[in-house]
């Protein structure tokens, strides 16, 4: 925690300080809200728990020890607005480590259609359940849950399953991962599992699209600003590029960047590419009906540019922006992408849990040769 807190801008340091100590306990995270919470190390140990896991759940024997974990634990999920991959990750990440959940999808079924406040719901879900699990439409919801949560005697954690326009911090994480799987493999004779360095160095990331209004570019930016070394392109059309507060947090991080209203002709010098769909939900006015989306778009016809070790992502669902016809490529690693989630979820719900240290144990003495 204190490497995060020695990176922030003086002036607000203080307050930041006391915001991200109001998530942590005894220096460990444990309401997840912001992407800014995690540091090179607990990044680093979730891709090792993460990879770890996916070891150990690939066997029966395996799968059997995770399910004891968790088996005296139960987890609400609230999600109330649209979701496939985090909603059902979290549910499989859940069976994996033996924890029961229910969930509450649509509101018209909770008390709120009585009057009841969604603070008083999330009061009464706490006295159920040991952790919530939420996606919320409004920014900054889930930071104000883990406030309310601070301020009653049952104080559990919460993990925020994207908010808003502003963060989502949990699809971060498993991009990050991605990431370093694709960086790292064979270039590196150590294993994920114990893997310690900076991957990212002398590497470009490009992200393309909805960069304005699109969680999931901003936390995956948030997460790569830790690694000194890593380039990025912020490529969209003017009226959707990276957002300026995105922007001083990469300058105040020394971190290179470029911003450009083009993909076509930067494609040979990534070695990442983030697509992203246009996030029209958020139109006030169908603003972006006039914006020349395709011009964003992956397609097939540029592959023969693509660097032989691109890596591909995208956060889904997509429509046109990625071309179906580069699915069977190398370089698409979007479907590994979605699996990831249901590790780095795993690994996170551990960490929280504090199990961690039993998974460590468990794949030291059956995996580690
Ligand atoms: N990537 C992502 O958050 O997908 P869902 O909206 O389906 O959860």
């Amino acid at each position: 925690m204190q490497a995060i807190i020695d990176m922030l801008d003086p002036a607000m340091e203080a307050e930041k300080a006391v915001r991200l100590a109001s998530l942590s306990r005894d220096d460990r995270i444990f309401h997840v809200v912001l992407a800014q919470q995690f540091d090179t190390q607990s990044i680093e140990e979730l891709c090792q728990l993460s990879e770890m896991i996916r070891g150990i759940a690939s066997h029966r024997q395996g799968n059997l020890f995770l399910q004891t974990l968790l088996s005296d634990r139960r987890a609400m999920l609230y999600f109330i607005q649209p979701s496939t991959r985090t909603f059902m990750s979290f549910t499989a990440a859940s069976q994996i480590l033996g924890m029961g959940y229910n969930s509450v999808r649509d509101p018209s079924t909770s008390s709120e259609t009585k009057g009841e406040t969604e603070d008083d719901t999330i009061r009464v879900l706490s006295q159920y359940f040991d952790v919530i699990i939420m996606r919320h439409p409004v920014e900054g919801f889930a930071e104000h849950v883990a406030d309310i949560l601070n301020g009653i005697p049952r104080t559990i954690p919460v993990v925020n399953g994207g908010s808003g326009k502003d963060q989502h911090p949990t699809q971060a994480l498993l991009d990050i991962y991605t990431l370093f799987q694709c960086f790292t493999e064979g270039k590196t004779d150590t294993p994920l599992t114990e893997y310690s360095g900076n991957p990212f160095a002398g590497k470009t990331v490009g992200f393309v699209g909805d960069l304005k209004r699109g969680r999931t570019v901003r936390s995956l930016t948030y997460l790569l600003c830790r690694y000194p070394g890593v380039r990025l392109m912020f490529m969209s059309p003017p009226e959707l590029q990276i957002g300026p507060d995105i922007l001083e947090y990469v300058q105040r991080n020394g971190i290179e960047y470029e911003m450009c209203d083009e993909l076509a002709p930067h494609i040979g010098e990534l070695d990442a590419i983030y697509v992203t769909r246009l996030q029209d939900e958020h139109d006030v006015n169908g603003e972006s009906k006039a914006i020349d989306y395709y011009k964003f778009a992956l397609t097939h016809e540029m592959a023969d540019r693509f660097k032989p070790d691109l890596a591909i992502l995208h956060p889904l669902p997509r429509r046109h922006e990625l071309d179906q016809r580069l699915d069977v490529l190398p370089q698409a690693k979007y479907w590994g992408q979605v699996r990831n989630g249901m590790w780095m979820r795993s690994a996170l719900i551990a960490y929280i849990f504090r199990v961690d240290g039993a998974i460590r144990d468990h794949h030291r003495n059956y995996y580690a040769f």
